[in-house]
């Protein structure tokens, strides 16, 4: 009898246990952009896995693009109480009622990837992010020497007019990729945007709008570069390219950001030339910033900064091989 009392009071203390395990453990809410790119998609990915391998629980919503669903999410987050939110803005602006609300809730935020634009950033304990306007120079950088090969110098000339591909209006890649690529552009004076337009990260939005400058170029007359703020807009206009019997990589050099598998495959197959990569698998980086932060530490810079690194056709075949050991979890 003694005995059985010793096991249930056991049984007992071990549910307990469990209880206060659960209750003691982290959650946070990730209010997500969307799943406009193959990007955002491996992204996502990495975070999921990342919260599973901290042991945070992780609400995770997708504002399909949309800021207000975005704003909305944060809004539920509060009232869920969740221990810290993670925001990757769709946009810049509209953020600085919310963020107040989460301040005076003592709600710490993490933003990644994405910027927002605030009159108060207390609210925010870190950025963890890559360097947009890096970016767009490295990808500048590398059409400014590319275009004045010989092979391409016979093609074009000495001149170089590029079309812009760009983001999501007022998203802070967009502004900083396309003024970090300008930046160097009034460095070349041979280097000239003639036609810019957004397709919102997209591969529809990227065939779209190739299709309308194909028709207003008379099939791209004169053009020697494409310039996307994204792989998936990128690959959406190879695709109008070809259909329109337009040789990319070959009669235009093609040069975006992300570099995601599909663009990686378009560089070995000759159709695209050079994509700064922003690394996707940073779920692990983001996390132990979190964790710390929670745990105590309270010293990390404003912006954890993420590298990036340029890739041409050179090396594109050895990310895919990357690509794929990720994938098999090598
Ligand atoms: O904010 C990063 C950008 O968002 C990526 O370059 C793009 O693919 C995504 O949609």
């Amino acid at each position: 009898m003694h005995y059985m009392k010793w096991i249930a009071g056991a049984i007992a203390g071990a549910s307990m246990m469990v209880a206060a395990t659960a209750a003691s453990a982290l959650t946070v809410g990730f209010a997500q952009t969307g799943h406009e790119s193959d990007w955002r998609t491996a992204f996502s990915a990495s975070m999921q896995s990342a919260a599973k391998a901290a042991g945070i629980d992780m609400k995770f919503s997708d504002a399909d693009q949309k800021p207000e669903n975005q704003v909305k999410a944060v809004h539920a987050f509060i009232a869920q109480r969740v221990d810290a939110i993670i925001i990757a803005p769709i946009v810049e602006t509209g953020w600085d009622e919310v963020l107040k609300e989460a301040k005076d809730a003592k709600i710490p935020v993490f933003i990644v990837d994405r910027d927002v634009k605030v009159a108060d950033r207390s609210p925010i304990v870190a950025r963890i992010a890559a360097d947009f306007h890096l970016e767009g120079k490295l990808a500048g950088a590398w059409l400014a020497q590319a275009s004045q090969l010989g092979p391409w110098q016979a093609k074009h000339g000495s001149e170089c007019n590029i079309v812009e591909l760009q983001g999501t209006v007022g998203s802070s890649p967009a502004i900083l990729r396309k003024k970090g690529f300008e930046d160097v552009m009034a460095l070349f004076p041979y280097m000239h945007i003639v036609k810019s337009q957004s397709g919102d990260f997209t591969t529809t939005g990227g065939k779209e709008v190739m299709e309308s400058f194909i028709k207003a170029t008379d099939g791209l007359k004169g053009i020697c570069a494409v310039w996307s703020h994204n792989d998936n807009m990128q690959l959406g206009a190879i695709q109008a390219m070809k259909e329109a019997g337009l040789h990319p990589g070959t009669d235009f050099l093609m040069v975006s950001v992300d570099g995601v598998p599909d663009e990686f495959k378009a560089m070995v197959a000759g159709e695209a030339n050079a994509s700064v990569e922003l690394r996707s698998g940073i779920g692990p980086e983001i996390f132990a910033v979190i964790k710390g932060y929670l745990g105590g530490k309270h010293d990390y810079p404003k912006w954890v900064k993420i590298a990036s690194t340029l890739h041409t056709q050179a090396d594109a075949q050895h990310m895919i091989d990357w690509w794929a050991a990720q994938k098999k979890g090598g």
